[in-house]
């Protein structure tokens, strides 16, 4: 069943419709098109804004809906000269959104602020690995009210292509108006000390699950002309991490995925953003590929001693700089509602001039200077002689070394 969005025509043509209302653009433009028509534009205020936006979906029924309802306010029996407040009613389509990795962290926390938006304007399609895992999400949406319809769960394995197909099949509209490519795993360690198989399990998840999903959902959108992709990227694709190499080196590569994509999809009017994220907190450092750290003892003392100053390095980081799921989310919500979404949004300003050191010196020495001194050399984690880290090493134990690592 359709949603209703609506919005009011006062007297003075000024438009109440909230600007992060997701109908917006679509219904201020086209309104507004036939409002200046005819009024002229000096009667309309904010016209040329409107006139800028572009509507969020060709979808012809999408347009047709808007047209219709803007034409029966024109000639409602009340709107001679719009009289007091007019309100329109359009019946649309819900928002189809289908997220990967809903289990926990960012995933879960998008599902849940999607389907409990105010708007009713969505239809979100969780999607778990595992469905006996959707417990916690269950209930978050329970307890936060989240209207009934406007949550579905599905199994999803990205790493499992007949599992995609199942679960896009089990999508009843027919189309996904937003995918949001978020599942991921960590892969923490010196490269040595990974066991048998995280390395391809690690980039079969980050990099080719996403490409799978993308495969299976681009071409209805580039066909129907209309879609956003959303990717929740990392600040370790943009600059890298030590003793992150292979988790990075999978983050890099869904930059060059997504911005070689953005360049294409310019005229299928399909949108691709990646999310880049610095540290969250989430259970993400729990399930790192293969225990954090690895087999430790495979790696030489002197990589483990550095190992374990990155650990204190990460700990300050993330206790000074993490940021909750909530505050994350509304930076997808920032993407998905642009008129013109840009490829790239940080959720935090952090580490943007370490990211601009790496592009300032083409080179990399000054980035590989500069993070190796922050990574390993860091102070105010390794208390103020410099040594905590060094009369440590060794004497962590499994728990301590559970303490997230950061920027992800
Ligand atoms: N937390 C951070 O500091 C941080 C920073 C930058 C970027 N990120 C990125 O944010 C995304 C979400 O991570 P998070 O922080 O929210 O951590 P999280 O709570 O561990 O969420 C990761 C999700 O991905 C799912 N997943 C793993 N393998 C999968 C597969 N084969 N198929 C489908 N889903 C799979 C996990 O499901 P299971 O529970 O079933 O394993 C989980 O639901 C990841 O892409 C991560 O790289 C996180």
């Amino acid at each position: 069943m359709g949603s209703w969005g609506h919005f009011n025509c006062s007297y003075s043509c000024s438009f109440l419709l909230a600007p992060e209302d997701p109908l917006f653009p679509l219904v201020g433009s086209l309104f507004l098109r036939e409002l200046t028509k005819e009024f002229g534009t000096d009667h309309i205020y904010g016209a040329d804004t409107f006139n800028e936006m572009q509507p969020p979906s060709s979808e012809p029924s999408y347009l047709a809906a808007a047209t219709a309802a803007v034409y029966q306010a024109m000639t409602a029996d009340q709107s001679p000269a719009f009289p007091g407040s007019l309100p329109v009613h359009i019946p649309m389509d819900r928002t189809v959104v289908l997220i990967t990795g809903c289990s926990s962290g960012i995933g879960l926390h998008l599902a849940l602020r999607l389907a409990s938006d105010p708007s009713q304007s969505f239809k979100v399609y969780a999607t778990l690995r595992d469905l006996a895992s959707q417990g916690p999400l269950l209930e978050a949406a329970q307890s936060r009210g989240c209207p009934p319809g406007s949550l579905e769960t599905l199994q999803l394995d990205v790493r499992d292509a007949d599992s995609i197909a199942a679960a896009q099949a089990r999508v009843t509209e027919g189309r996904v108006d937003v995918l949001v490519c978020n599942a991921g795993r960590g892969l923490v360690g010196p490269l040595e000390a990974h066991k048998e198989g995280s390395v391809d399990a690690v980039l079969d998840v980050n990099l080719t699950g996403t490409v799978r999903m993308l495969q299976a959902f681009l071409p209805d959108m580039k066909r129907r002309r209309s879609g956003r992709i959303l990717v929740t990227g990392s600040i370790g694709g943009l600059m890298a991490l030590p003793f992150n190499a292979v988790y990075c080196a999978s983050k890099f590569a869904l930059e060059g995925l997504c911005e070689s994509l953005a360049i294409l999809l310019q005229p299928f009017g399909v949108h691709v953003s990646l999310i880049e994220c610095g540290p969250v907190h989430t259970p993400f450092p729990e399930k790192v590929e293969g225990g954090l750290g690895g087999m430790l003892d495979r790696a030489d003392a002197e990589t483990r001693d550095l190992f374990y100053r990155y650990c204190r390095h990460c700990e300050r980081v993330i206790r000074e700089a993490g940021q909750d799921p909530e505050e994350v989310v509304e930076v997808f919500l920032q993407a998905l509602r642009a008129p013109r979404p840009a490829l790239r949004y940080f959720t935090t300003e952090r580490f943007l001039p370490l990211v601009q050191l790496r592009f300032s010196d083409p080179s990399g020495s000054d980035y590989v200077a500069a993070a190796h001194k922050s990574a390993f050399h860091d102070k105010a984690a390794e208390g103020s002689d410099g040594n905590g880290a060094e009369a440590e090493a060794g004497k962590l134990g499994a728990s301590e070394l559970r303490a997230p690592l950061a920027p992800q």
